[in-house]
């Protein structure tokens, strides 16, 4: 196996004009959570979408256990995407299924994994989420941070050796923004995941850091844990840190 889970090597992605990435480097090790950090648009998601094979990078790799998934035929990168899990910026669920039915769906699916097993892990993953009450409910009866919380159980009832989250917190109040962000270091801690959390939110970030990393004109310009970011004596990451610019921030979104 490769050294490091998650390895992007000089990452460059424009559409037309717009040069995106210019040059990403970062890697994750093993059961470590690594920050992605940056302003809106500044291409966070695009990373994510080179990392799990949605898009194809102009130049440059990005490897999940040493592979490109976006280079290997499509049969065999829905094999590796079984064992990643994806954490999308909506969070979307099933509507129209059970809480149960959206759990069971990628076990049934992927893995062939019948009852009585089926069963106690869906209850075992909603229990990690602190929703096994939720089972048999559908996602409209749930709160938009029990929705998150579900999408999230969806994602680690296989025990996915690999993580993928794109803004866990976004559109939740700051209560259960932290909620799923401490929920986040638990279910790393206890099933030792290799995790990129891409966020613009300090809290989470603060929370579920082993290491952040920010993305600043199309490269992965600092790194560190967030404490020592801040304190470093650099203009664009003293205007980043500073309360103006996250209210600021809060009124551009
Ligand atoms: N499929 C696409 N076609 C054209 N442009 C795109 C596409 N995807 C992303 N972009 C552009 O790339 C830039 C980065 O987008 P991205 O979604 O990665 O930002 P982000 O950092 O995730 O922002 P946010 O915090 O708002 O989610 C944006 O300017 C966006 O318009
Ligand atoms: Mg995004």
């Amino acid at each position: 196996m490769a050294r490091f889970v998650i390895e992007v090597r000089d990452l460059h992605k424009s559409f037309g004009e717009q040069h995106v990435l210019r040059g990403v480097n970062l890697r994750a090790e093993e059961a470590e959570n690594l920050i992605v950090f940056g302003r809106s648009g500044s291409g966070k998601s695009v990373l994510l979408k080179c990392l799990i094979g949605l898009m194809t990078p102009d130049a440059g790799k990005a490897l999940v256990n040493g592979e490109a998934i976006y280079e290997l035929p499509d049969r065999e990168a829905s094999e590796r995407l079984k064992t990643v899990g994806f954490l999308y910026q909506s969070g979307a669920l099933f509507d129209s299924m059970s809480v149960r039915e959206n759990l069971e769906f990628p076990l049934v699916k992927n893995f062939g994994v019948e009852d009585p097993e089926l069963t106690e892990r869906v209850e075992r993953a909603l229990e990690r989420v602190s929703l096994a009450d939720a089972i048999d409910k559908t996602p409209a009866e749930l709160s938009g941070g029990m929705r998150k919380r579900v999408a999230l159980a969806r994602e680690i009832v296989v025990e996915p050796p690999v993580m993928f989250y794109d803004e866990p917190t976004t559109g939740l109040d700051p209560i259960t923004s932290k909620e799923i962000s401490v929920l986040i270091r638990k279910l790393q801690e206890e099933l030792k995941m290799t995790s990129v959390v891409v966020t613009h939110d300090l809290v989470c970030a603060r929370i579920v850091e082993d290491r952040t990393v920010i993305l600043r004109g199309g490269e992965a310009a600092h790194e560190g844990k967030i404490e020592e970011l801040e304190r470093m004596d650099d203009p664009f990451l003293k205007n980043f840190f500073s309360s103006e610019f996250h209210e600021e921030y809060a009124e551009s979104v």
